[in-house]
């Protein structure tokens, strides 16, 4: 029995009689041969059966089987300098395991709404390859850089009694006779991490009942959450851009193929190195007013305003000291103009738009509980999170990374529907 491989290791195997296992991709006869484009996962390779070297029965067993039939093919690796993966499959034998329905997704040209509808079936395709490997690149970066850093990895908990951005946006859920949220961020857990562990993470899904049907928005989404104590909004925003310098870096040098599959334009990623431009909110609506865009000063900016912001640098910029009007209970105004917040916002480059949201929290107790009467919020759901102010209170910040902007804008895609196995929208809970 010849020894089974994997197409990604094949090149271990040149001149060996090997099997592998997988789906067919596509084929083509000419003659006397058939061409056949075998997939396992690892990888892609033509498996070439010529007439005269196998059986009648079994060259007959090309024509019959479908795209996307699982079938094991035995046969001697060979070079081919002009295939993709610079090795071919010379045929000896072929076992047809299932022979595949009419599969719906063929290489013509598809709708996005029918290829969402079969996203099951979309992974298989080289493009989604592409996007996910670079996903789980970026996944395992994020990881490296807080782990290489002395980060403890705090995992927050996704049912929570707390609303940490803003109650319009809750998924709300029945929880043994009282009520639970779905989690829309794991900040406050990671604030209790950072005061324990002095510097802490979580990753994990978060929720978002966003009504809104942006290219940028998913009702379930992926955030990476550091947490550090002793931390203002400067170290934020530099341990942001060393951050995000890093999984660039990361990408650039172990993904090269993914991306040109995606033909991403890697001169303008390799340009992410910091330091990055830092602009006041104050700074940002100057441009907006420069470049004639209808904007209210003091209002949050929109997906529109950031691209054009964005669009001004060729590296991510970091916009910080929004109106404290705008943003969240428990950021810490700016001594310096308590009508702003000491916050950030990472705008990603290419018109891509925010990627990060931090900044510095309120660490002192009665500003807090005020603050939090004032967002009418419940005050006994929050009495836990007072408890980090009563008990050894200090400077502290971090911030939130969504993991589907960051993939979006690495992979140079143009919707995040695209950047998770499984993307969940509005319209969107299938399957
Ligand atoms: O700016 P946001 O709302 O900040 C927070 O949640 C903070 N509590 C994070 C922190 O400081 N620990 O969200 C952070 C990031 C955004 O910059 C964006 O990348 C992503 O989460 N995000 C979304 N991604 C996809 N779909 C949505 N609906 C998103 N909402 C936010
Ligand atoms: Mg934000």
């Amino acid at each position: 029995m010849a020894e089974k491989v994997y197409i990604g290791d094949i090149a271990d195997h040149a001149g060996k009689e090997v099997a592998v296992t997988g789906w067919l991709y596509n084929k083509r006869s000419s003659g006397k041969l058939w061409f056949l484009q075998v997939r396992d996962g690892t990888g892609l390779i033509q498996a070439v059966v010529f007439k005269g070297s196998v059986s009648e029965v079994l060259f007959q067993r090309c024509e019959e089987i479908t795209q996307e039939s699982s079938i094991t093919v035995v046969g001697t690796v060979a070079e081919d300098k002009r295939s993709a993966g610079g090795f071919e499959l010379q045929v000896t034998d072929l076992q047809v395991d299932q022979v595949a329905q009419d599969y719906p997704i063929t290489p013509k040209e598809h709708g996005t709404t029918f290829l969402m509808d079969h996203r099951h079936l979309w992974l298989r395709s080289s493009r989604q390859h592409a996007i996910l490997r670079i996903r789980h690149e970026i996944v395992g970066a994020c990881r490296d850089f807080f782990d290489g850093r002395g980060f403890t990895l705090v995992d927050a908990p996704v049912f929570t009694p707390n609303a940490c951005e803003g109650t319009s946006t809750l998924f709300e859920t029945e929880y043994f006779g009282s009520k639970a949220y779905l989690t829309q961020s794991g900040q406050l857990y990671m604030e209790a991490g950072a005061m324990a562990f002095g510097k802490a993470y979580c990753f994990g899904p978060t929720f978002r009942a966003e009504k809104s049907k942006t290219r940028r928005h998913l009702t379930e989404f992926w955030m990476i959450e550091p947490e550090v104590a002793y931390m203002d909004l400067n170290g934020d925003m530099e341990l942001a851009e060393d951050f995000i310098s890093y999984i660039v870096k990361r990408v650039l040098d172990n993904r090269r193929p993914e991306l040109e599959k995606l033909e991403r334009n890697t001169e303008a990623l390799a340009k992410v190195v910091k330091p990055f431009p830092r602009l006041s909110y104050d700074d940002a609506a100057a441009i907006l007013k420069e470049k004639e865009v209808e904007f209210e000063y003091g209002s949050d900016f929109g997906g529109a305003d950031e691209t054009v912001i964005s669009e001004a640098f060729d590296k991510p910029v970091m916009v910080h000291r929004y109106p404290a009007a705008i943003k969240a209970f428990y950021m810490k105004n700016d001594p310096d103009d308590p009508s702003k917040a000491l916050c950030v916002d990472v705008l990603a480059p290419e018109g891509y738009g925010e990627i990060i949201g931090g900044g510095q929290r309120e660490d002192d107790l009665s500003v807090l509980e005020a603050k939090i009467k004032e967002h009418e919020l419940p005050a006994e759901a929050f009495e836990w999170y007072l408890d980090l102010r009563r008990y050894g209170t200090v400077p502290h910040a971090g911030f939130g990374m969504g993991i589907e902007r960051a993939v979006s804008w690495i992979c140079g895609l143009s919707h995040v529907r695209e950047t998770i196995p499984f993307p969940r929208l509005m319209h969107r809970l299938t399957p």
